[in-house]
């Protein structure tokens, strides 16, 4: 093992994810009803034959009722959400909800469509619900991304959110996800009647781990699903390119989790995956094995903490048969389009969840294939670390696309000892702190009101 100053951040930050967990297992009042018992979330009959994107329901949900840590509510100028019709990664319709945020004082020409890292197997741990206030803190990384969001909503930006696993809960499924992304955006770009958002607003990516599968996969999906969508930019970190490749990682570490809900994911998607996964469940580890598909991530990680998929199974090369190998292989982002959509990925040598080289891969790939991608490698950081010490860079590439500084184009990569000490970067760090601090005191969130 390598030994990173970081490394004591990583531990703290996991810890408390775990407690606040912990936490949420007490009892906790409902004044939410979950997506499964919800109707908003049922798609009306014949909403098939809808085009992708179409909006299915609407719903205003009110100033402050999103909520940091289901506690702090959000002031903003209002909140939305829509059911729209998307696509599954077989090519079937689905339905499937964004939430959007409106600051104050908000500049109605710029979007950012922010993924969380859902990393869970339930959809009753979609943002679109666990970031309502009174829902408890389950979806707790997510809340915490809601501070994220709330940085760039300080800067007048409207930002929305797709519940990008589909109705199924289709974790890893990287397809379901690209389309649910690029959908959300071409349902909330027809939303301004209600919202007042332009139909020709600049539009630009977000999603760190989990998040940066589902929007890494809108990139490369964007041409041949979505070409009229003009995207302006789109930054990537710890970006999950070969999902195999984690489930390697996080055996038998504080990430093993991610094993238990990505399979549960991806079978959810696929229902051959399913009965091969089912046929090679140890009988009386089964039970233990489903329950990550009622778990959130942090939830998932306390339950399954330094265990091994080893043991749940018959047969430990369990991904080499080949229903699993297909899945696996259809799994790998880099394989569709080239992405013209100018990117910012970042991710951590050392990611010890997320390992760096499938990344590094195929962001030479992409390069080849014309790309125009601005890459930085992050020495010190793992994981979790680079989510927040890398989240500074990412905000000045979505600033700089808004504001007409013209890209490089073409590639260009370096490294740094750690992100958080590049040009700039502290700056934003501090103001990335400081409108997280302002929106959980229940300031108003947007530009000019501090
Ligand atoms: C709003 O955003 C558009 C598109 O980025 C930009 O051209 C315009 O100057 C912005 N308006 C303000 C007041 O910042
Ligand atoms: C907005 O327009 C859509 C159709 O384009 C319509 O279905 C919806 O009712 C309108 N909403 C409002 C608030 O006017
Ligand atoms: C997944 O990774 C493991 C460990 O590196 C390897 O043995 C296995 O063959 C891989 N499976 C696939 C489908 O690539």
């Amino acid at each position: 093992m390598f030994s990173s100053p970081s490394r004591p951040l990583a531990w703290m930050l996991f810890i408390c994810a775990l407690w606040m967990s912990l936490v949420t297992a007490a009892p906790h009042a409902k004044v939410v009803l979950s997506p499964s018992k919800d109707p908003f979330y049922q798609p009306p009959k014949g909403y098939e034959k809808e085009h992708p994107g179409t909006i299915l329901r609407s719903r205003t949900l009110g100033p402050k009722s999103l909520a940091a840590f289901s506690a702090f509510p959000q002031n903003i100028a209002n909140a939305y959400q829509f059911l729209y019709r998307t696509t599954d990664a077989l090519g079937n319709p689905d339905a499937t909800v964004t939430t959007l945020m409106v600051p104050h004082n908000a500049n109605a020409s710029r979007l950012v469509s922010y993924q969380v890292m859902q990393d869970s197997a339930s959809n009753d741990c979609n943002p679109s619900h666990v970031l309502q206030k009174g829902e408890g803190l389950k979806g707790v990384i997510t809340q915490a991304e809601l501070l994220f969001m709330d940085t760039l909503l300080e800067r007048g930006w409207y930002v929305n959110t797709a519940d990008y696993e589909g109705s199924k809960a289709s974790f890893t499924v990287g397809a379901m996800a690209g389309h649910a992304v690029l959908d959300a955006i071409r349902a909330v770009l027809a939303s301004g009647n209600l919202t007042a958002i332009k139909s020709d607003a600049q539009v630009q990516l977000w999603g760190y781990s989990g998040g940066a599968l589902a929007s890494g996969w809108a990139t490369q999906l964007q041409p041949s699903y979505a070409s009229e969508l003009k995207i302006i930019g789109a930054a990537l970190g710890g970006t999950p390119v070969d999902l195999n490749a984690t489930l390697s990682a996080v055996g038998g570490g504080p990430f093993a989790g991610l094993a238990p809900s990505g399979i549960n994911g991806l079978a959810n998607q696929y229902p051959e995956l399913a009965a091969y996964v089912d046929s090679i469940l140890i009988p009386k580890k089964k039970k233990a094995f489903y329950k990550a598909k009622d778990l959130c991530l942090a939830q998932a990680a306390l339950q399954y903490a330094f265990q091994n998929m080893d043991s749940y199974v018959t047969r430990p090369d369990y991904t080499n048969a080949p229903v699993a190998k297909k899945i696996l292989e259809e799994s790998v982002m880099g394989r569709a389009d080239t992405p013209t959509i100018p990117l910012f990925m970042y991710h951590a040598e050392h990611d010890e969840v997320v390992p760096y080289k499938p990344a590094g891969n195929m962001y030479k790939d992409w390069c080849s294939g014309g790309a125009t991608i601005e890459f930085v490698k992050d020495e010190l950081s793992e994981h979790i670390v680079l989510f927040i010490t890398g989240a500074a860079n990412a905000i000045i590439y979505l600033e700089d696309r808004f504001k007409g500084v013209a890209v490089h184009e073409g590639c260009s990569s370096r490294t740094t000892v750690t992100s958080l000490l590049d040009h700039g970067a502290i700056g934003v760090f501090g103001k990335v702190i400081w409108d997280a601090l302002n929106a959980l005191l229940g300031l108003p969130i947007g530009p000019g009101n501090l």
